[in-house]
């Protein structure tokens, strides 16, 4: 769906976007993570041919851009950061003029359209009303409902829970993930960690304009070769695994039976076979009320291929005040 090779983008000595390998497959929902100013934004305008890359080349539902743009645009729905609308006119305005101004569309049920769009994001009963009356949460949400009018085969999503409360978030991620059944490919960028974990099934890690990873989530999900065990009988528990060959207690005091509900402390063994620590334990006559094997979030894949992201934000921030005070 989306295919770039050797991505660049250069704004003078800054390597805003540098060498990006993309690979969106059909049925993705494709988280495009990377801190402020890595380059997540600049990517998504060149594949839209806002801007030009420096370098590089992008196909878009298997046609060049932005050469094949007139071909390709009217199946793409797109929403990029702070999306612009007439100020003085209702957003149902707005997305009547921009239903017009596309091509095909049928204008015999553009007010069906528009309504259906605007009822998607949650926008109905203030469709009405002049945009600049709107909250941020509310433009990022019309700018949802332009993007969603022409039943799009995919979507490319700049952030799009950009200044939406917690409520507006979760809707959000419902309406992504009913398209998403529907048959849309969806990428989108994001700087959430935890909302990517939630919603994509594939994620590109930028740093720096750097593409450093890309792979399905549960590949960078790994298994850290921990194995989470509670238990009521903590002591019998830690005499049996102190057996096990290869087997390390890590840790084993937190008594969390209040805060989860499940009785027992909870023991941390490094240990690869989470099978074989059941069955010992439950041979033993040790009670086990819960055990899982350790995994790895997305946030710790990401630090591990980027370094400390802290250092990376501000370095990031150094080169954007650099290029300001440049220009
Ligand atoms: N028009 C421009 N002129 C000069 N530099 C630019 C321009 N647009 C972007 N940049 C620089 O390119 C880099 C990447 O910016 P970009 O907006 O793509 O980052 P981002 O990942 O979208 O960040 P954020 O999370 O803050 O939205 C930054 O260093 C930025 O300063
Ligand atoms: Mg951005």
């Amino acid at each position: 769906m989306i295919r770039t090779t050797g991505l660049t983008k250069r704004y003078g000595s800054v390597h805003a976007v540098d060498g990006v390998d993309l690979d969106v497959r059909a049925g993705d929902i494709y988280g495009f993570v990377g801190a402020n100013g890595s380059g997540k934004t600049t990517t998504v305008r060149m594949l839209l041919g806002l801007v030009l890359a420096t370098s590089g080349q992008i196909q878009v539902l298997g046609e060049d851009m932005p050469r094949r743009r007139t071909s390709v645009l009217p199946r793409v729905g797109a929403l990029i950061e702070n999306p612009a609308a007439y100020p003085n006119l209702s957003g149902r305005r707005n997305l009547t003029l921009l239903d017009a101004a596309g091509p095909g569309g049928s204008r015999r049920t553009r007010n069906t359209r528009v309504g259906e769009a605007l009822e998607q994001v949650g926008l109905a009963g203030v469709g009405r009303r002049p945009v600049k009356q709107y909250s941020l949460g509310m433009r990022q949400r019309l700018g949802l409902a332009a993007a969603l009018m022409r039943t799009p085969e995919l979507l490319i999503l700049d952030e799009p829970t950009n200044g939406l409360d917690p409520q507006g978030i979760l809707e959000i991620r419902e309406l992504l993930l009913g398209l998403h059944a529907q048959g849309t490919t969806i990428f989108l960028s994001s700087h959430l960690l935890a909302e990517v974990e939630q919603l994509c099934d594939r994620v590109g890690v930028l740093d720096r304009g750097r593409l450093v990873l890309q792979d399905q989530l549960s590949a960078m999900q790994q298994p850290t070769g921990r194995v989470l065990v509670r238990t009521p009988d903590h002591d019998r528990a830690v005499t049996v695994l102190s057996g096990v060959e290869d087997a390390t207690v890590l840790s084993g005091v937190e008594d969390s039976t209040v805060l989860s509900g499940v009785e027992g402390q909870q023991l941390v063994i490094e240990h690869p076979d989470p099978a074989l620590l059941n069955r010992l334990l439950v041979e033993n006559g040790v009670r086990v009320s819960e055990l899982s094997p350790q995994r790895m979030s997305l946030e710790q894949s990401v630090l591990a291929a980027t370094g400390n992201s802290a250092d990376r934000i501000d370095s990031a921030e150094v080169g954007q005040a650099r290029t300001e005070v440049t220009a």
